[in-house]
């Protein structure tokens, strides 16, 4: 059974790690971080933007979930917690039918909007999430429901949000904010952004706003986005077998593990699984010309996502050994 993440992140709040909440469109990228989480007995989110559902379909999402979690039950006793969550939640809509399908988790993204807007729209998600899944936090049927206050820089859904319209999360805002909404965790911009191609300058974080959000609502979860690194690994690979991204440039794991420190409970990585699955297939068709069986460049590269995701798990999230 797939969990909700409201027991994952009073762990890890308590025991100063983070979770990882992978971006999923297909099977492989579905095991092979499964498969890392059981080797490193991680819990885990999994979850799927609009784009992925698009893509994929509902069903397949929901199914590769549970499948996932139901192999793991070879692996570990009662299975892997693994939470499945629907990133960016757009409208009331998306966000319902995902709540109806069986989602254990829900992102309603309003951030976009001014402050009461964003409050309206999120509160009704809350309030049809309670609906269907109860009000008891401790209960599994329970959905967690994260928001997102502040704007983060990049790409989001294939469109571009300009530096010039992204904004700091005001700390005089989180309060009331989830008192008003009754959220269950708050994704925050201090100074992460979505995509590959996240800083000119030096990399830097907002800690101070870190902490002071913090400081006005202790222990509760919170959540960053765009937090992915873009391994030099990946990049030296995709370019040696004729990719070009060049001036992709992510966050430094020191910085994510200060915010973890911090009290981050929930960081979001998709454009390095990209990476690690693109440099998989790049450098497996290159060096096999002759081969045109799928499995074979489908295999190595979902053995790139798992060797990022063990990365991730032990030197940026700490969240290994926890089940
Ligand atoms: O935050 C955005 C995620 O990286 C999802 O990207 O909308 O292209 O699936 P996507
Ligand atoms: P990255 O683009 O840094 O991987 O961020 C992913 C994300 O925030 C998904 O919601
Ligand atoms: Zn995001």
């Amino acid at each position: 059974m797939l969990v909700n993440t409201v027991e994952m992140f009073k762990k890890a709040y308590a025991g100063k790690y983070a979770i990882g909440a992978f971006n999923v469109n297909n099977m492989e990228l579905v095991q092979g971080i499964i498969e890392a989480c059981i080797e490193l007995r991680s819990p885990v989110i999994l979850q799927a933007s609009a784009g992925a559902i698009k893509y994929a379909g509902l069903t397949n999402i929901i199914a590769l979930t549970k499948a996932a979690q139901e192999d793991s039950k070879k692996f570990i006793k009662g299975g892997l917690p693994i939470a499945l969550n629907l990133d960016h939640g757009d409208s009331f809509e998306s966000c319902k039918l995902c709540i109806d399908s069986g989602f254990t988790s829900i992102m309603i993204d309003a951030s976009h909007y001014d402050f009461a807007k964003n409050v309206e729209l999120t509160k009704k998600v809350v309030d049809y999430a309670r609906r269907v899944g109860g009000k008891n936090p401790s209960k599994p049927k329970y959905i967690s429901v994260e928001a997102e206050l502040g704007r983060l820089a990049g790409i989001e859904d294939n469109i571009d949000v300009s530096e010039a319209d992204s904004a700091f999360t005001d700390p005089r805002e989180v309060s009331e904010f989830v008192k008003q909404t009754g959220v269950d965790s708050l994704a925050i911009a201090i100074g992460t952004s979505h995509g590959a191609f996240k800083f000119k300058g030096e990399p830097k974080l907002r800690y101070d706003i870190l902490e002071q959000i913090q400081s006005l609502v202790p222990g509760f979860p919170l959540v960053l986005h765009g937090a992915s690194s873009v391994p030099q690994k990946y990049l030296d690979i995709i370019t040696k077998y004729g990719g070009d991204v060049s001036g992709a440039r992510g966050v430094p794991e020191a910085l994510l593990k200060k915010a973890t420190s911090l009290g981050v409970s929930k960081i979001n990585i998709d454009s390095d699984l990209r990476m690690a699955f693109t440099a998989g297939i790049r450098e497996f068709t290159a060096q096999n010309p002759s081969n045109f069986d799928p499995r074979s460049y489908l295999k190595h590269a979902r053995e790139y996502v798992k060797e990022l995701v063990k990365d991730k798990i032990l030197n940026v999230l700490g969240s290994d050994n926890k089940v």
